[in-house]
């Protein structure tokens, strides 16, 4: 990526140049997300915390796990790992989930006991967390497994689809019956090729594979009566049948007051904080993610444990050092989904350039007109 973006044309500006940048990056991850598999049978298997594993150690896991191999897909039934007390959301996305959860509770009296089941056969929970990678869709979907005591599914489309081109629909299929019989929380991680409309002038079989996978997800949907939640990037683009079935919920980069909480909340007590840790300035830096102060706050404790060992205390200069090298990498990966806003120094030099190529332009058709 580095050298695609390094070899950018001199864009006008930064804002430009970064919207530029994250286009790219989305087709990249587009054209990602729609890769094929091509592995051998039974590799594709998630470990408890989400890694891939070898062949052998999987082998181990999946006696301890309850799960449902066949072929050459193998789904993993895992306990959450997040509680809702963990979690910084906005009050909105709160209320959504918290409906999700209320909902859950009545069902039996609204569908079984007041019969509304007799109008609605399969009544469902179906929910698309879409928005910046790093924002809480994962953890959220963890924590409202957990508070409904459930276990959790976890499954990506990269997983679903098939590694034969065919076995998508029939694992899609495998997936929700998965659900239904363990009584999880089914959760499909990168479902943006799932939801997208279905193609039309189907050319090639990866598009037709896609589409049949597409045709069976509604098919599912619709016979589905429990709790399935997809995650996103993309809000645009979904097919019409499945944005009339399913909820989205936006997940957007915290602002300030939430940011000072997910600060606030990673920073444990048991951390060695030196006295000079100032939480309100740190939570004035902006476009982080939930995932980016985590991964600054991890970095600050390993940094200071490397330099002072034991006795060593995490001081506000590593933590602000090590949010901002993760911004720089950020940007540098065209992972900023943001345009980023110029500073009056920039708007101020930006003028300058144009002010200078109209000024040179004026003097080369002055001299032309000579
Ligand atoms: N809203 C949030 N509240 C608390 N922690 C968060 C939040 N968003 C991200 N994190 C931290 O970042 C990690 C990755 O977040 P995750 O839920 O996987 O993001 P996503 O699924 O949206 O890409 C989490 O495990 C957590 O440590
Ligand atoms: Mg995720």
């Amino acid at each position: 990526m580095k050298t695609v973006i390094g070899n950018l044309p001199d864009m006008p500006n930064e804002v430009e140049r970064s919207i530029l940048l994250s286009r790219i990056s989305n087709t990249v991850n587009d054209m990602l997300s729609l890769r094929y598999h091509i592995e051998k049978p039974g590799t594709t298997i998630q470990e408890q915390k989400g890694e891939k594993k070898s062949p052998d150690t999987s082998a181990k896991l999946e006696a301890k796990e309850s799960e449902n191999k066949e072929e050459n897909t193998t789904i993993t039934l895992q306990e959450p790992q997040f509680t809702f007390d963990q979690v910084v959301l906005e009050d909105k996305i709160i209320d959504e989930l918290q409906y999700s959860i209320k909902f859950e509770m009545v069902r039996d009296l609204v569908y079984e006991t007041w019969g509304l089941k007799k109008i609605e056969p399969s009544p469902k929970l179906a929910l698309n967390f879409h928005g910046d990678s790093g924002t809480g869709k994962t953890m959220a979907a963890h924590a409202l497994a957990k508070v409904m005591g459930k276990k959790i599914i976890l499954a990506s489309y990269a997983e679903i689809e098939s590694k034969y081109h065919g076995d998508g629909p029939k694992n899609v299929k495998k997936l929700f019956q998965f659900a239904i019989d363990n009584d999880a929380v089914l959760f499909i991680d990168e479902a943006d090729s799932l939801l997208s409309k279905r193609l039309t002038n189907v050319t090639q079989g990866s598009e037709q594979a896609i589409n049949s996978m597409r045709s069976q997800l509604l098919i599912e949907i619709e016979k589905f009566s429990g709790i399935v939640i997809f995650a996103t990037n993309l809000a645009e683009n979904y097919d019409g049948a499945f944005k009339t079935r399913i909820r989205s919920i936006k997940f957007k980069k915290p602002e300030k007051e939430l940011r000072h909480k997910l600060w606030e909340k990673m920073l444990l007590a048991t951390l060695p904080l030196s006295t000079d840790v100032d939480v309100e300035k740190l939570s004035e830096i902006e476009d982080v993610c939930g995932r980016d102060i985590k991964n600054a706050i991890v970095k600050a404790a390993i940094v200071t444990a490397i330099n002072e060992g034991q006795t060593g205390t995490i001081t506000h200069k590593v933590l602000e050092t090590a949010i901002n090298d993760i911004i720089l990498s950020n940007k540098e990966m065209g992972h900023t989904s943001k345009s980023i806003p110029l500073s009056e120094e920039e708007k101020k030099d930006i003028a300058k350039k144009i002010k200078g190529k109209l000024k040179e332009q004026k003097d080369e058709e002055a001299t032309a007109d000579i």
